[in-house]
């Protein structure tokens, strides 16, 4: 005999950063809540994520640090919540943090302090008479729209809601249980979805840039900029493969197959400075001294032999120095999404509402966190996106 449909007011699916924050918001908004996840426990990614510390927001965090097809679609929900309203929940449950760089918040413990405070949060609900229900190992799930509710199945049971809020994130790392899920629902109901790409991934170069790669474990301070986007002063580090190193994972959101980044070696300086002064040496030694005194040393070593000027007039020395601000690679791939911190693309955000992320063509259906077209930079910036629109739905279901 089947067992009878359990009916709540509100179903998340997915019991990550967002879906434990939307069932916290919606539960304690007196809602009776379903939080269904299909791994053994809720929020894996948010435990290894800022290296087991969370970057678990960036109190500089605005409109322009997000990519979407829709720029303009993020600005509700990160005005209406915020990284200091985030930050004044952390201090609610005395979670110690820092600021490590450029607005960057970090737990000063543990990432797993971010889960239990989510959790916490669920539990809290039944003060204003809601309540959560974690329900884990919930696996094969399908929805499906009978009349004016939603159903659901999965291995965990049969449930019925009115609202159904899908919390499922992107591609990137399938070992932790990352699915399509949430575009697969988006098509289901008739809604576009931008067709999803690995972001702030690694960048794997061709084998005519491979010498590169000798270069392995060299980082240094550089400004890159795909052919879209803005360019990002930060470190680059040489991987066996091609690029990483925060500068370019920030690019790697921005980089489509088939076209090339420029980096600048020396942002901000004269590389060959010394090399114009009255009475200086111009030759091989000195070119590869001052590469040496301005750059890690197997750096500048590589650079001098790939740009030894042919002449030592002034013009070509300026062409050099041209050339070492805006050394252009062609980077062949990224490392896929089993290397990529977030997905880029998404359930479009002109079929959802940006107040309540709320599909216009399926009143009812929510989308929120990482499965929408919404991808912020490296920098706390996508966990604060899971927030916002997490608070938008969570208080709209
Ligand atoms: P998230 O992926 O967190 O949660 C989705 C949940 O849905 C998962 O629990 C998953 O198991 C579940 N699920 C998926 N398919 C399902 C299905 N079919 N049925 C049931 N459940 C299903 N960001 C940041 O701002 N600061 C940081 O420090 C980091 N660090 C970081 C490190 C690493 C290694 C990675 C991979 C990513 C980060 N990020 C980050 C990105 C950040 O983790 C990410 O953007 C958010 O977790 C997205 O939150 P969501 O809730 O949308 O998805």
């Amino acid at each position: 005999m089947p067992t009878e449909a359990r009916k709540f007011d509100v179903v998340v699916i997915g019991a990550g950063a967002a879906g434990m924050m939307c069932a916290a918001v919606a539960g304690q908004r007196g809602r009776r809540v379903a939080l269904l996840e299909h791994n053994a426990q809720p929020g894996r990614k948010v435990l290894i994520s800022g290296g087991g510390r969370a970057n678990f927001t960036n109190i500089h965090a605005k409109p322009e640090n997000y990519i979407s097809d829709n720029p303009h679609f993020v600005k509700s929900a990160l005005a209406l919540y915020t990284p200091r309203h985030f930050l004044g929940l952390v201090e609610r449950y005395s979670v110690a943090w820092h600021e490590k760089t450029l607005g960057q918040l970090f737990c000063d413990g543990s990432a797993r302090q971010i889960v239990d405070l989510l959790l916490a949060e669920c539990t809290r609900a039944k003060d204003s008479g809601g309540s959560v229900e974690l329900i884990c190992n919930a696996h094969g799930v399908r929805v499906e729209r009978r009349s004016d509710e939603f159903a659901i199945a999965c291995t965990a049971g049969e449930f019925r809601c009115a609202a159904l809020v899908i919390a499922t994130g992107g591609l990137s790392i399938p070992q932790l249980g990352a699915t399509g899920f949430a575009y697969e629902t988006a098509k289901q109901f008739g809604l576009n979805v931008i067709a999803p790409r690995p972001a702030l991934v690694p960048l794997v170069l061709s084998s005519e840039e491979s010498a590169w790669t000798a270069l392995t474990g060299v980082s240094a301070m550089v400004e890159v900029r795909a052919k879209h986007g803005p360019a990002f002063r930060e470190k680059l580090l040489v991987t066996h493969r091609g690029l990483s190193g925060p500068a370019v994972l920030q690019v790697s959101s921005y980089w489509r197959e088939g076209e090339m980044l420029a980096v600048d070696f020396g942002p901000g300086t004269k590389l060959l400075a010394s090399l114009f002064e009255k009475n200086a040496r111009r030759d091989a030694a000195a070119f590869r001294q001052v590469l040496r005194s301005a750059l890690p040393q197997r750096l500048a070593g590589h650079l001098a032999e790939t740009a030894m000027p042919e002449k030592w007039t002034n013009a070509v020395l300026e062409e050099t120095e041209r050339r070492l601000h805006a050394w252009t690679f062609h980077p062949a791939a990224t490392e896929g999404f089993a290397k990529a911190e977030v997905t880029a693309g998404g359930v479009d955000t002109r079929e959802l509402n940006s107040k309540t992320m709320e599909a216009r063509k399926m009143p009812g259906l929510f989308f929120i966190g990482e499965g929408v077209d919404v991808t912020g930079w490296l920098g706390g910036f996508n966990f604060q996106w899971a927030w916002s629109s997490s608070v938008a739905a969570g208080r709209a279901v």
